[in-house]
């Protein structure tokens, strides 16, 4: 089977596509014949070394070649013992590509049952791998938050993947959401369901104050501001961040570090994500699509900034 992968750590240019052996799913595991990985900043970071060394990630028994991608749609292919999922089953599935297995930008890839959940009623596989990891990801920062309805959410970087969820799923927890954005985002957030909007720049702490006098209740970091947040928030409220910020903090705010890896297992969350899909309640955006030899191109475009939507690599081969 094809893969993007890298066998040294660097820049995009590492990246290739390689011929690897078939991966078979085990108990309680299904593989996935994959149609479609997302990029994601984790990616970039997992191929450039910013997070753990060659010599880290192989004392976790995680040896080249690297599969990166963290989230994916796709047919099962083929189910261990022990499983609910048949063949054919259209699904996605979140997995953490710092294992031996390796990650979500390969033709086939098996992944523990409790990883998958249903794609959702009127979504492409495209759509849907678009899911998984980032909307996991909020509902963690969210249960961590356990803000009431009615109280506030403050959410920064609100028009990028992890932003665009936390303003949705805040909205329909019943959250008072304030999001910050650049300036030309405005209209997306917005319908996203954002109360107010504050331009993100030198003045959006102030801007968010203002918004929530006394500041808001909680907060989720999709924009990595870390400490400069911490005024937004108000006395003995909660901070996520997505980063690994944690601390210090001030005033009794407590800042809450969100690991998604954590919930790579909680089908029950990534199953309820797939039906706010359906519902109409939780959007999903591909910004464009490239085949798994430009995945560098794909990663270089991810650096740059100002993508809104996901970019994701499709394979073409796979069963749709
Ligand atoms: N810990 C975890 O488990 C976990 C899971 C998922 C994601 N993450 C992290 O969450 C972060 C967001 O991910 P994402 O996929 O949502 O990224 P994204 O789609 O690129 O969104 C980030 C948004 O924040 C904006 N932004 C970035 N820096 C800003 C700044 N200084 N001021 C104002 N706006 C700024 C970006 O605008 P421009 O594009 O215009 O710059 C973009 O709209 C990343 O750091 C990612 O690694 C962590």
């Amino acid at each position: 089977m094809r893969a993007v992968t890298f066998s040294r750590l660097g820049g995009p240019e590492v990246l290739q596509v390689s011929e690897l052996p078939e991966p078979q799913p085990g108990p309680g595991e299904v593989r996935i014949r994959v149609a479609a990985a997302t990029v994601n900043p984790t990616d970039i970071s997992f191929r450039s070394g910013r997070q753990l060394t060659t010599a880290q990630l192989s004392e976790m028994g995680v040896l080249p070649p690297y599969i990166p991608g963290m989230e994916l749609a796709g047919v099962v292919d083929a189910v261990g013992e022990g499983t609910n999922w048949r063949t054919g089953d259209r699904v996605m599935a979140i997995v953490n590509p710092r294992r031996p297995g390796g990650g979500a930008q390969a033709e086939l890839v098996v992944v523990p049952a409790a990883s998958v959940a249903r794609v959702p009623e009127g979504a492409s596989l495209e759509a849907a791998a678009t899911l998984p990891m980032n909307g996991l990801t909020v509902r963690l920062a969210l249960d961590r938050l356990a803000l009431k309805p009615g109280q506030t959410l403050g959410v920064t970087g609100a028009a990028g993947a992890v932003g665009g969820y936390a303003v949705e799923l805040g909205v329909n927890e019943g959250l008072r959401v304030i999001a910050v954005a650049r300036p030309q985002d405005e209209a997306q957030v917005k319908r996203f369901g954002a109360k107010t909007f504050v331009p993100s720049g030198d003045s959006a702490i102030r801007g968010l104050y203002d918004a929530a006098p006394g500041g808001v209740d909680g907060l989720i970091d999709a924009a990595v501001l870390d400490a400069a947040v911490l005024p937004a928030i108000r006395d003995g409220g909660k901070l996520a961040t997505v980063r690994g910020f944690a601390g210090p903090s001030e005033r009794g705010i407590t800042i809450e570090p969100v690991r998604v890896a954590s919930y790579v297992h909680n089908q029950n969350a990534l199953d309820r994500l797939g039906h706010l899909v359906a519902e109409g309640r939780l959007t999903l955006r591909v910004a464009e699509t490239f085949p798994p030899e430009r995945a560098a191109d794909a990663q270089r475009k991810m650096s740059a900034g100002g993508t809104r939507g996901r970019l994701v690599i499709v394979f073409q081969g796979a069963t749709r």
